[in-house]
């Protein structure tokens, strides 16, 4: 159960100087509880304390920084089902969908426990040359200074924690804007992170409304800006970052394409999985279903009665697959749209309708290209089916996309995997699954308008710092 009020983290310590933030429960609309806000005051004070702290967090030893990570994972299991039930009350996700993101939020500290211990170098010949002749070379990393993160609501926990890990494993001090949809997952981590010994000002967690938020972008002491969100709001970050490198986890229109020979029944299941879990409110739920000719009545047919027997209502009850979306606004977005693509010659095979915030689990076919519910992101349950008869030719197609964020291929065949491998623009191909599939440790972003740089812990600690030299001249070489 959530608390009645929720203070924000300022340099490691709990500030309660209102409650101006209402998080309601998404299922209900009712107030679930309420969230101190932090104002442009409160974010420069926590940028200034996070660049005091930095040295310290340079300093700090790996086996401390590992030590404080691994705390975190221990405390996450201890609190793992009041973090599930508070995701699914702010986010209004299903409670099986929650638990998952727990596990994975406990996953990603781990994974910045083991990184945090082999941020290693290189030893660099430097003899290639008669003046470079006694020269040797090698370099480390160094953590880059203050970060800047932004977090969205669709994984409150998780994709926090795909920043806020990293940072501690790099040994970089941290401000954290947290949705203001959903904030109570990040500051559930940082009630946990003010237990350890990170030194004072290392982290601060601060919800705040966005028009309010602009030092987190615009701020020179802070060194970079992690964002993961709209393409929208992304892009415009980014050119308002300055000097900062800016990395960007943003949106897409994911494809999964169904070739011929595949195991249908699998395929079906994965793709309701990838189309629908969590009212398809992913960067990569499968949205564009492309199946060959061969496949593709079959595949209507079995995808259709799958879609239809997902149980929709309360993301508190076990048996709950479609919760509802974020808001009553984005369901009437994506509604709009599907009204659209039926009013220009698209067939709804089921779902199409909606309550509130709850839009029933969507298939649709005929839908023309140019409609935005096969363009733009949909963020939301409804998935378009297509068929194709030419793999190269639907290799293109999913190209023909202003995104490229990851992208499914069922084929048993291992030339045309490594077709799709070399020819797709996306961050990541999956052979034989959904777009959808994710593990915490693996390079994940996008190109296009998806993003720029790649997270997964490693990854990230890369982004979070930077490579020193150090030159040696042996005069007796
Ligand atoms: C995202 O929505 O960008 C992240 C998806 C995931 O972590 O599974």
């Amino acid at each position: 159960m959530l608390k009645a009020s929720y203070p924000y983290f300022l340099a490691n310590k709990p500030e309660a100087p209102n409650t101006d933030l209402v998080v309601t429960d998404k299922y209900t609309g009712e107030t679930a509880t309420r969230v101190a806000m932090a104002d442009a005051d409160a974010i420069d004070r926590a940028i200034a304390a996070a660049d005091q702290a930095a040295d310290a967090m340079r300093k700090m030893p790996a086996y401390q920084r590992q030590d404080i990570l691994n705390y975190c994972v221990r405390r996450f299991e201890e609190r793992f089902e009041e973090l599930a039930q508070a995701l699914c009350i702010e986010a209004g996700k299903p409670v099986k969908d929650a638990r998952g993101e727990v596990t994975r939020l406990i996953d990603t500290f781990r994974i910045a426990a083991e990184e945090a211990v082999r941020i290693g170098g290189e030893v660099v010949p430097m003899d290639i040359t008669p003046r470079a002749k006694g020269y040797s070379g090698m370099w480390k990393r160094v953590p880059i200074g203050p970060c800047s993160f932004i977090s969205p609501f669709n994984f409150p926990l998780n994709l926090a924690a795909h920043k806020v890990a990293p940072a501690i494993a790099a040994g970089c001090p941290f401000i954290l804007k947290p949705a203001s949809l959903t904030p109570i997952g990040a500051l559930i981590i940082g009630e946990v992170l003010a237990e350890t010994d990170l030194p004072e000002g290392a982290f601060s967690i601060l919800p705040c409304r966005r028009d309010g938020a602009d030092l987190f972008t615009t701020d020179d002491r802070l060194k970079l800006l992690s964002f993961t969100g709209s393409p929208d709001v992304g892009w415009q970050l980014k050119a308002k970052a300055g000097k900062k490198p800016v990395v960007l986890e943003l949106g897409g229109n994911a494809a999964c394409l169904v070739d011929e020979g595949t195991d249908l029944d699998d395929a079906v299941a994965r793709i309701v999985f990838g189309a629908y879990y969590q009212s398809g409110q992913s960067c990569i739920s499968v949205q564009r279903i492309m199946v060959h000719d061969s496949l593709y009545d079959a595949m209507r047919d079995k995808l259709t009665a799958a879609v239809k027997a997902l149980k929709m209502g309360d993301p508190k009850e076990e048996e709950t697959f479609i919760g509802p979306m974020i808001s009553e606004k984005e369901a009437e977005r994506l509604h709009g749209w599907i009204n659209d693509a039926v009013a220009n010659g698209a067939t709804v095979l089921c779902g199409g309708e909606r309550d509130g915030a709850m839009l029933q689990a969507t298939l649709m076919e005929n839908v023309g290209s140019d409609q935005t519910v096969n363009n733009e992101e949909a963020f939301g349950p409804v998935a378009v089916l297509s068929r194709f008869s030419d793999f190269d030719a639907a290799l293109e197609e999913i190209n023909n996309s202003d995104f490229g964020l990851q992208a499914g291929i069922f084929t048993k065949d291992i030339y045309k995997a490594h077709k799709a491998w070399d020819e797709l623009d996306v961050g990541g191909v999956v052979i034989g699954d959904v777009p959808s599939w994710r593990v915490d440790h693996m390079p994940y972003g996008g190109v296009k308008d998806s993003g720029l740089g790649r997270e997964g812990v490693r990854y990230a600690i890369e982004d979070m710092t930077e490579l020193r030299l150090m030159v040696l001249r042996n005069p007796e070489a």
